[in-house]
This record gives structure tokens, C-alpha cells and sequence, in this order.
């Protein structure tokens, strides 16, 4: 018989094996760490996994395979010399059966793994200090376990995806997409057409353990759209955070305001000793409705706020227009030339202590670290005390990438404990995992995390969460109609008519 005859003939009859045992014996769909116990060796490990002892190969190149991404693996060099207490990686059996399927006993090098290589293009809009050095703190990650891989940072700058939604979107229907891109967890993920140009993330969830590892809520909204998982969520934000400048407020005997009249307090007292009360940029047309969206919450409390997104609060009611003009109160507050600003040159207003509030959300907390300041400090903007206005940076995955391994690999390490713990002290945001040590975050983002489990949830607008993207849309437009023209009525009127075109009101 020749080396080849005899290579097809073992090559079936580990087939052969394999496939009968499937219904027979206990097989796993996942797989699973295993330790070297001392009368182990691989053809038994492989008999009792799968039936057959000819399936050793299986389990070499898997433990292999793992090793490449995390040395706590064997390296597995001789079948023949395995040591007790290695760790090694008995994979699932749909993995085996396609290993040994293609597997040629002729090519041992088959047995040694492949290391990812190519590319990895990530989308994110993550240019600002703190974002930026979070970002990097995942690519860490993932280039320590794929180091032959080149990362593309592929960003467009504008804070709440303003011009990175746009350019996706083209590339996507272009047929030209990055291998993975941020994505608000909820409802925005209907505006990328998720059936046609988005991969469903449900094996990764189920391989990961991705279900037991983030909070119901959380798992609820990523799935609210389509009953599929479309995003890998690696942090929490609070989008209703007043921050506040502690030197400014103590020097004039200040403490943060609870509620709007308490805000017009504040807010002359700070007028009077020349500093700008309120400090507010404009300039990318989303900020106005992310600060808005904080004044309906806290004008009309959680269950009001929520209701406005079902149809049950109406938008045309006395609430609305009440928040409307707590809106305007505040902007008589602002810095004039906040149309030139965004959320973070106008935060240099707070920094040099020339600006004594701004609401914004919790980015701006690592945006405050990345740039060395700690003379901050947070509370609920005015009515918000016990909201926790929520909102979830995922990554997702277009159909055809072009790196897909490489795409899935990222979504790995963004649900992972290590990727997450990497990135949210950073970023300024709690983890979406519920393992992460408090001890790695500061004690704004420790007081995010306690709120996070006892606060009222409810969904941000302006980051994707509570209304699909033109409904957003819609919406941030208006607010930033308004912002200009102090309009009520008209303003009002607008919010009712993005609410009708939603197909939520009458
Ligand atoms: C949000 C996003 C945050 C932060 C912020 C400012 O939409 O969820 O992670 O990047 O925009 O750009």
C-alpha cells in the first residue's frame, strides 16, 4: 500500500469511528478546557470525547490552535508526551469532525494551529482623549493573542457616530465594509438593514457564554431588535451625568442643584462671580437632544420618559412643554458661541474653571482622566435622581468582511473580562459584564456602577437605544432647531411629528 493509500484508509476509518459514536456516546456541541490527569493520554481522551481513539489529532491541534491565543495552553508537541496537570482544549464535535475531515496525517504542521493573520479594520468614532485610550487598551488585548494581525484603526471623528453612521452605512451598501464596527446596543441597528448587511452574533453568545455574563436588561436590548444578538456590548454609559467644576462650587459655596429651580440658583450665583454657568457645545447637532433627553427624564420621571417611546406619554401633554421650557431656561445659562463647540472643547471651558456645570455623559469622565484633571465633580442633572439614563457601545459584524476570523476573534475579546477590564476605566463607562474588579475604576465610575444596579433603567435616544435611527434623527434635529431658536410651540410640534413618522403616535 502506498504512504498515500494508507493515509486515505486512516484518514476513513477515524471518520468511520468518529461519525457512528455521535449518537452513541456523550458528545460535547462546545468545547472545553480539560487538565491532564496522570493516566491520561490523548487516544483515550479522544475515545472518551468522541468515540474513537483515532480522533487524538482532533484535540492536538485545537490545544495548539488555543495555545496561540493564550499560552495558559499546552503546546502540545509530541502526542505521545502530555504531562498531567497541562491545560489543553477538547473542542466540540462539530470542530473535530471538521478538522479530521480535512486533516492529512502526511502534513503534521496541520497539528500545530494557524496564527491569525491579515487585517483587523475597526469602525469607531472613538477619537476623543479617554475613548481613544480605551480603544487602545482592547487592541492590546487582542494583539497579544493575535500578534501577526494588523490592527486598522479605522475612526471618523464626531461624537455620537454623527459622521461615522453616515460613511458606514455607504460602505455597507457599497459592499465595502470594515471587519467590525461600534454600534449603540438597541434599537439603532435597524438603520443598517441588519437582515441584508449584518451577521447575526448568536453563536458567538453561545460560545462565549456571552448570556451569563451581562445583566437581563442589557441582553434584552440587544436582542430588541429581530430577536438576534447584532452587537458584542463592551461597557455602560450614563448618559445624564451634571458635572461639575469642585473648586468653582466650593469657592462660592456651591452644591450641585437638585432640581431646575435649584439649577437657577447655581446658575446666577456662578453669573454673578463671572464664570459661564452652563457650558454647552452644539456643533455636531447631536448634544442638544442628548441633554434634552436628560431634561425629560427629569421632568417627567422615569416611567413619563419611558412612555414617550411607546406612545404613552403623550408628546403634545403639559410635560413636554415643561421640559421644553426648563431647556430654555438653562440655555439663557450657556455660553453664546456653544454652536462652535463640541462636548469636549467646550468641557475646556470646565477644566480651566471659566465654566462651573455641563451635562454630558460619562465619556467624560475618561475624557477628564485622559487630560489629567480630577477636579470634578458629578451628580443627576436637575429631577434625575434615581434615573440612570443607559445607553451601550457594542461591536458588530457586516456580512462579508473581509477578515471575518478576525472580526470574530475582536468580538471575543470585546465580551471578554480581560478586554473589558482594558477598556471601560479608560473609556470613562462601568463594564457591560458584571465581573469585572472595582477596584481598576475610579470613584466616579464605582458610584456609576453602584446607580447602574439600583437606579431606575431607562433607554438614551440620542445614543441608539430607546427608538430606531430615524425616529433619532428626527428628533436630535429638532432639538437642535430649538436650541436656535428657543421655540416651544414649534419645537413641540416637531417632537410630535417625528413621533407620528415613527408610527408610534397618531
Ligand atoms: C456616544 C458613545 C460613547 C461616546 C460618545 C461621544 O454615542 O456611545 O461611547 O463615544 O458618543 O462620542
Amino acid at each position: 500500500m502506498s504512504r498515500k493509500t494508507l493515509t486515505f484508509v486512516m484518514l476513513l476509518a477515524m471518520l468511520a469511528l468518529l461519525v457512528p459514536a455521535a449518537s452513541a456516546a456523550p458528545l460535547q456541541q462546545e468545547g472545553q478546557e480539560y487538565t491532564i490527569a496522570k493516566a491520561d493520554w490523548l487516544s483515550k481522551l479522544a475515545d472518551k470525547y468522541f468515540g474513537s481513539i483515532f480522533a487524538w489529532p482532533a484535540i492536538m491541534a485545537a490545544t495548539n490552535q488555543k495555545h496561540l491565543e493564550d499560552s495558559s495552553f499546552a503546546r502540545i508537541d509530541n502526542a505521545d508526551l502530555i504531562e498531567p496537570g497541562w491545560k489543553i482544549w477538547i473542542p466540540g464535535e462539530a470542530e473535530a469532525e471538521e478538522f479530521l475531515a480535512a486533516y492529512d496525517p502526511g502534513k503534521p504542521e496541520l497539528l500545530f494551529g494557524k496564527p491569525a493573520e491579515g487585517q483587523l479594520v475597526v469602525g469607531s468614532w472613538w477619537t476623543a482623549g479617554g475613548e481613544a485610550e480605551g480603544l487602545n487598551g482592547m487592541f492590546g488585548i487582542y494583539k497579544d493573542k493575535y500578534p501577526a494581525v494588523e490592527i486598522v484603526n479605522a475612526t471618523v471623528a464626531g461624537g455620537a457616530g454623527t459622521n461615522f453612521k453616515a460613511v458606514l452605512k455607504t460602505r455597507l451598501i457599497g459592499g465595502d465594509p470594515p471587519d467590525t464596527f461600534q454600534l449603540h446596543a438597541g434599537l439603532e441597528v435597524e438603520g443598517y438593514s441588519p437582515e441584508e448587511y449584518l451577521e447575526p452574533l448568536d453563536d458567538i453568545y453561545a460560545s462565549e457564554g456571552l448570556e451569563e455574563a451581562f445583566p437581563a436588561d442589557l441582553l434584552t436590548m440587544l436582542k430588541a431588535y429581530g430577536g438576534h444578538y447584532w452587537g458584542v456590548p463592551v461597557n455602560i454609559h450614563r448618559s445624564n451625568v451634571l458635572w461639575y467644576n469642585a473648586a468653582v462650587f466650593e469657592a462660592n459655596g456651591l452644591t450641585p442643584p437638585a432640581d431646575f429651580d435649584e439649577f437657577v440658583t447655581v446658575a446666577e450665583a456662578l453669573k454673578a462671580a463671572g464664570i459661564t454657568p452652563f457650558v454647552l457645545g452644539t456643533k455636531d447637532g447631536w448634544e442638544a437632544g442628548h441633554i434634552f433627553e436628560d431634561i425629560l427624564a427629569g421632568t417627567l420621571g422615569a416611567e413619563g420618559y419611558n412612555g414617550l417611546w411607546t406612545g404613552d406619554t403623550p408628546w403634545t401633554g403639559d410635560g413636554v412643554a415643561q421640559a421644553l421650557e426648563n431647556f430654555n431656561l438653562m440655555l439663557s445659562y450657556a455660553n453664546p458661541d456653544h454652536s462652535a463647540h463640541t462636548w469636549d472643547s467646550a468641557g475646556e471651558f470646565l477644566i480651566a474653571g471659566t465654566g462651573g456645570m455641563m451635562i454630558m455623559g460619562d465619556w467624560t469622565d475618561g475624557w477628564f482622566t485622559s487630560k489629567g484633571f480630577t477636579g470634578y465633580g458629578w451628580a443627576p442633572p436637575p429631577g434625575t435622581q434615581g434615573i440612570f439614563v443607559a445607553l451601550s457601545d457594542s461591536f458588530a459584524m457586516p456580512k462579508n468582511a473581509p477578515n471575518a476570523d478576525n472580526a470574530s476573534n475582536w468580538l471575543k475579546v470585546c465580551g471578554s473580562l480581560e478586554g473589558q477590564e482594558a477598556f471601560n476605566p479608560q473609556k470613562g463607562s462601568i463594564c457591560a459584564r458584571t465581573d469585572c474588579d472595582p477596584a481598576l475604576f475610579n470613584a466616579y465610575l464605582q458610584s456609576a456602577a453602584v446607580d447602574w444596579g439600583q437606579d431606575a433603567i431607562v433607554a438614551s435616544v440620542a445614543h441608539g437605544a430607546a427608538a430606531y435611527e430615524s425616529w433619532a434623527t428626527d428628533y436630535k434635529d429638532v432639538l437642535t432647531l430649538f436650541v436656535a431658536s428657543g421655540d416651544v410651540a414649534a419645537a413641540q410640534a416637531g417632537l410630535q411629528q417625528a413621533c407620528v413618522d415613527a408610527g408610534i403616535c397618531q
